[in-house]
């Protein structure tokens, strides 16, 4: 018997590749970011499977590119590269890798905290240039951490997670979601509409998906909102903030700054105003880069890929919809 055909577009960890291995015939993109998109249409003409990355636009185009598609397995918990409703239409699943990566992005989260809070990223650069002459009673003097109100915006598994270590922080921990969740007591989070939480936090932390509901979710209004001594982190998605009035709530000052992972777009453009400002402390994208989760994901989105193409229903299935038993 034949095996399905698969396209595997990144380079991902052997710990997924071991399992597609006699299982699925793939054909896998070894090199940095996307496939050239030409090429990459003409390699997905008879494959039932395509593993994608975040820089794999997955859209109309793609689809009808794929007739014989099935699955699209994202090696990510956030999809917004994925125009959901157009697999729905065509009866294609779509899965992520939710659980596999939330302690990482906590962990990465509360670097940025930390890091934007004790001004890390420019007490260390103000050290290398030779300015440290003396030390004083004045010298980058940071944010208290302890006793602080973390107000977590997208209270799932990675906010819930944040939530955790903010306590242990000793943080008094606000939420905001779409609904109040139930174990958020349990966890000391009080639930606050999105104003109020802005008003009454010393950091806001970005933790929902991006999609027509949460894009510019954080913009001019909010920002000014915020306390002028609050930092805003974000390590979900670029888009979810206005960047144009980040760069001038963080040069003007209606905010102290901000601690990034994720931009509008990525790599992020050397010309990008944010990268000019010493208050604003940036990382690449690299909420979920560590060993465990890294692996999680390779084997998480290998075994979605896999259930379909033997035709079980994945554990992760995005749009549950086209699931027929
Ligand atoms: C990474 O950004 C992810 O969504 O997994
Ligand atoms: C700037 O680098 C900061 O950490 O605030």
């Amino acid at each position: 018997m034949s095996l399905p055909k698969a396209y595997v577009g990144l380079p991902i960890q052997e710990a997924g590749l071991k399992l597609l291995r006699g299982n699925v015939d793939f054909k896998i993109w070894e090199k940095e970011g996307a496939p050239p998109r030409d090429e990459l249409l003409r390699d997905l003409k008879d494959v039932e499977g395509l593993l994608a990355g975040l820089p794999i636009r997955v859209d109309g185009e793609l689809l009808d590119a794929a007739p014989k598609l099935k699955v699209v397995s994202n090696y990510a918990v956030g999809y917004d590269n994925i125009d959901v409703a157009a697999a729905t239409r065509r009866g294609i699943c779509v899965t992520n890798t939710p659980e596999v990566l939330t302690q990482a992005t906590a962990d990465l989260t509360f670097a940025l905290i930390l890091a934007s809070a004790r001004r890390i990223v420019e007490a260390s650069a103000f050290l290398r240039s030779g300015d440290w002459k003396v030390w004083g009673p004045e010298l980058l003097v940071g944010t208290d951490v302890a006793g602080a109100a973390t107000g977590i915006v997208g209270f799932g598994q990675i906010g819930q997670a944040v939530a955790r270590r903010a306590r242990g922080f000793d943080m008094n921990v606000l939420y905001s979601d779409t609904e109040r969740k139930p174990g958020a007591e349990a966890l000391g989070a009080k639930y606050l509409p999105l104003e109020e939480l802005l008003r009454e936090s010393d950091f806001v932390t970005l933790h929902c998906l991006l999609n027509e509901q949460t894009r510019n979710l954080i913009g001019e209004k909010e920002l000014r909102t915020m306390k002028k001594t609050a930092i805003l982190i974000n390590a979900a998605r670029g888009p979810l903030v206005d960047q144009e009035a980040l760069f001038r709530a963080c040069s003007e000052k209606w905010i102290c700054g901000a601690g990034l992972d994720v931009f509008v777009k990525e790599p992020v453009p050397m010309d990008e105003p944010l990268l000019t400002l010493p208050n604003v402390t940036t990382v690449p994208h690299i909420g979920s880069a560590s060993g465990t989760s890294r692996n999680g994901m390779a084997t998480r989105s290998a075994e979605n890929l896999l259930a379909v193409l033997q035709g079980r229903k994945p554990v992760n299935l995005v749009n549950e919809e086209v699931w027929k038993d």
